[in-house]
């Protein structure tokens, strides 16, 4: 009989140890994120995901010496509808969203030589923001930076 619970407990760890890394939601496992959000994912949500998909196809050109400009519609970010409407209302938020959108208009303006490091500069505002208010998803983000040991 012991043997037995001392299996359960083993599996239940793994399980409990397997959801803490989920990257989808900032926080919530599906279960916590149906509350808030009983019809699916937020705006929110899915304008990130958005912006994580084209980051990684701008990462590519980046990479390879070109200068394309994001297609994304980053002003969204401030009337989204969020999965936690709280945690956008609040001034940590906005200014974090600020300083990403000034950091995203930078890269129109940059110079040829400063364009991977405005690049840069642009994803590691995703995850200023994201360790402030959203971890979860920050493995994630991480992919959209260039290796810096090649040089800026
Ligand atoms: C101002 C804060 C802020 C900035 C800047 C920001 N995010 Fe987010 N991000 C959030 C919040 C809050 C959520 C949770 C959205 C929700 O669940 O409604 C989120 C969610 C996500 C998710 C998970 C979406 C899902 O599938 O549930 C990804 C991926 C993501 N962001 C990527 C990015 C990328 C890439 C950038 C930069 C290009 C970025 N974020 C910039 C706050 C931010």
């Amino acid at each position: 009989m012991n043997g037995l619970k001392t299996v359960v407990y083993i599996c239940l760890l793994g399980f409990l140890a397997s959801c803490s890394q989920q990257e989808k939601s900032c926080d919530a496992p599906p279960a916590k994120k149906a509350i808030y959000n009983p019809n699916g994912d937020s705006e929110l949500a899915l304008l990130m995901r958005d912006m994580f998909d084209e980051g990684m196809r701008v990462k590519e050109e980046v990479a390879s010496g070109k200068r394309p400009l994001p297609k994304w519609d980053a002003d969204a970010i401030f009337s989204a509808h969020a999965t936690q409407p709280e945690k956008v209302a609040s001034p940590e938020f906005k200014a974090y969203a600020q300083s990403f959108l000034e950091a995203a208009k930078a890269m129109e303006d940059a110079s040829p030589e400063a364009y991977r490091q405005s690049y840069q500069g642009m994803v590691k505002t995703c995850v200023a923001c994201h360790q402030e208010v959203c971890p979860g998803p920050i493995v994630k983000i991480n992919k959209m930076l260039l290796d810096e040991s090649e040089g800026l």
